[in-house]
């Protein structure tokens, strides 16, 4: 169902209630998701993204009962993945001429999904379209999150199309940031800045600090997952800031995996030695086999410092630990220290392994963790906690 934004822009997207993995299986969406499609209604109609490929037929069918396609005049594509890309083939096969304007890299990808060639309009930051009463800006986000992705600015209603940036794989049916549960809303929009944006941190910032320049006004910020931004929109900008910059809590985050509960002994020595430190800091526990991994992943972008533990079996790691890791090598965290440790039988290589894959991450290790033979006892017990000791200090220096 459609609603309007305002008397020129209205949503004609599709809340995905059900959507619980994204990105294949990289992304859990526990409260669902939406694709926000958008049109506008000036002396030119324009229509901004579409849906998802699964929901192609429903978005074209609905878009039909608000206007007739034949007065669609433009298409914007602001980032050709399929979330938002996926409704075009569809679509234009009713309205095969229909220009599409988006980013050269945007025209290239697009043919390379649908191997179409359609009418595109290459697009650059600055360039302008003129659809009556308002004009529409582009600016190019090149590389936030994919080399083609693109926002677009219109100055009549003063909003930003932020597409992906800004956004939330959220569900609500409430749709604008002044309804929804602000907890529930911040939990989900740093879950996607960490999970998706932190390896862009400085472009993140970069092109913040370049729309800002421009001072232009902003009623609202309307991207193409989750809720619109209408009660202060500049809230979340500001966040990104925040959360582009190293970001870090006072927390410190325990992972790891376990056999038979060692490891997970030494991970609860360890934070208690951590919290005899500083009782102020947060210290929180996941064992990795049995916690969704993109919290996880949230919890250590909170994090000033994080442990990794597992055993040692088949002289490497256990595999919800290695997945972790190889995640957060990827996501390039800044400005966080990290340790290893972990139990072991008869050939132990787990510390040293985690060790080397923190160091391959760029995280600060600045002491081999305890290892463990079997199961640890009360001397065990009493190293793990001063090791937890150690490592909290390393933040009171
Ligand atoms: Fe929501 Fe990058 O697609």
């Amino acid at each position: 169902m459609a609603f309007k934004l305002t008397d020129k822009v209205s949503w004609v997207g599709k809340i995905d209630w059900e959507l619980r993995r994204f990105h294949g299986d990289e992304y859990s969406t526990f409260k669902g998701s939406s694709y926000n499609s958008y049109l506008i209604r000036d002396e030119k109609t324009v229509l901004i993204d579409t849906v998802w490929t699964p929901f192609a037929d429903e978005f074209v069918r609905n878009l039909k009962e608000e206007i007739d396609l034949k007065e669609i005049d433009y298409i914007i594509i602001q980032h050709s993945e399929v979330d938002h890309s996926g409704a075009l083939p569809l679509l234009m096969k009713e309205i095969p001429d229909t220009p599409i304007y988006c980013t050269a890299n945007g025209a290239k990808t697009l043919k390379g999904h649908y191997h179409e060639d359609w009418n595109f309009v290459e697009v650059k930051t600055g360039d302008t379209l003129n659809i009556g009463e308002s004009t529409l800006t582009f600016v190019e986000a090149r590389m936030l999150h994919w080399p083609d992705s693109m926002m677009t600015y219109m100055d009549s209603e003063a909003i930003l199309f932020s597409n992906d940036a800004f956004g939330q794989h959220y569900a609500s049916e409430l749709m604008f940031n002044d309804l929804v549960d602000q907890c529930e809303l911040y939990e989900e929009a740093i879950k996607y800045y960490a999970n998706i944006l932190t390896p862009f941190s400085a472009l993140v910032t970069n092109k913040i600090k370049e729309v800002l320049a421009m001072e232009l006004p902003l009623n609202m910020i309307a991207t193409s997952h989750g809720i619109i931004w209408r009660d202060n929109p500049s809230q979340i900008v500001l966040k990104y800031l925040e959360w582009a910059d190293a970001y870090q809590e006072n927390q410190i985050t325990l992972v790891y995996d376990t056999m038979w509960n060692a490891t997970k002994r030494m991970a609860e020595a360890i934070a208690d030695g951590i919290k005899s430190v500083d009782n102020s800091v947060k210290v929180k526990l996941y064992n990795a086999a049995k916690t969704d991994k993109n919290d996880i992943i949230t919890e250590l972008f909170r994090s000033k410092g994080i442990l990794f533990g597992s055993s040692t079996v088949n002289k490497g790691i256990m595999n919800a630990t290695g997945g972790l890791l190889e995640m957060i090598r990827g996501l390039g965290f800044k400005n966080k220290k990290a340790a290893a440790f972990g139990s072991y039988g008869w050939s132990g290589e787990s510390v040293k392994i985690i060790e080397e894959k923190l160091k391959d991450a760029k995280l600060e290790v600045l002491e081999s963790g305890p290892r463990i033979l079997w199961n640890p006892d009360e001397e065990g017990i009493k190293e793990c906690y001063e090791f937890g000791r150690r490592f909290a200090q390393q933040f009171k220096e």
